[in-house]
């Protein structure tokens, strides 16, 4: 029997140490760092191309650092396939949600159990939370996932993260192209599961509602962070109000 042993709230779940990332002469990020302690939200926020997807594709394996560190849990992840780093028990929901169009609502669903498929009971229950946060999907489990609308996409990928069960679920701006209130659905399943003590890391352009759920948030600004912080703080800081929450 494997001893479990809980990560020490000293020692963060994540660590992103000064990373540089180029795409071939471009530089989109310089020394960037952040850390995720195990059953935080952790938002990054920024304007267009400021590196917010990139800091979440460096996490990923999806793109390789040229300079710094990643270490997840001790290990040191950067230049690791991305398959690899799933293995570890990321999750991610990826910028433009990106299901399996031909595959019904419900397969797209147990795609995402696929790594954990012998806990067929637990499955079970993940799936009927999954239906009942989210009773469109509920009622579309039959349909190809292609068929689904941009908001009911977006619902089927993070409901596809939580039937992972990862320890970090990655998210790249989940309220992107989404109506208010599909919006408010979304948030609302989020704020859910840090209730239940997910560890997320959230990209997001939408400042004002990140702040509200994440415990702490980067700015990044050209592919510098610039502002850290509890994002309590950060809500609270007129420079942020102005750039990024609309106040005049
Ligand atoms: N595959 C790529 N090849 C070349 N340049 C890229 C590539 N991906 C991103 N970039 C560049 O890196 C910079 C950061 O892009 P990134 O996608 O990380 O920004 P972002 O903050 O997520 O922006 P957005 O809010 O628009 O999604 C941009 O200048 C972009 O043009
Ligand atoms: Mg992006």
């Amino acid at each position: 029997m494997p001893i479990l042993v809980e990560s020490s709230a000293a020692t963060p779940l994540l660590v992103i140490d000064a990373i540089d990332v180029h795409y071939g002469a471009v530089q989109a990020l310089f020394g960037v760092s952040l850390d995720v302690h195990a059953g935080e939200v952790v938002s990054v926020l920024g304007g267009n191309a400021s590196g917010k997807s990139t800091t979440l594709k460096s996490v990923l394996g999806l793109v390789a650092p040229t300079r710094g560190r990643i270490v997840l849990d001790g290990r040191t992840i950067h230049g690791w396939p991305p398959a690899d780093v799933i293995d570890l028990g990321v999750a991610s929901v990826p910028e433009g949600r990106r299901v399996f169009p031909e595959m019904s609502v419900y397969e797209n669903l147990l795609m995402g159990a696929y790594p954990r498929r012998r806990d067929k009971v637990a499955i079970a229950q993940d799936l009927d939370a999954v239906f009942d946060a989210f009773p469109r999907l509920a009622e579309r489990r039959g349909q190809p996932a292609g068929t689904l609308s941009g908001g009911e996409q977006q619902m089927l990928a993070l409901g596809r993260a939580w039937l992972r069960r990862g320890r970090l679920i990655c998210i790249d701006e989940p309220s992107m192209g989404l109506s208010p209130r599909f919006v408010d659905a979304v948030y609302e399943v989020l704020f859910r599961w840090k209730e239940a003590g997910q560890t997320i890391l959230l990209v997001e352009q939408n400042a004002r509602i990140a702040l509200e759920l994440a415990d702490r948030a980067y700015v990044l600004q050209h592919g510098h962070v610039v502002l850290q912080g509890r994002a309590a703080d950060l809500a609270a800081d007129p420079a942020v109000q102005k750039a990024y929450l609309g106040a005049t």
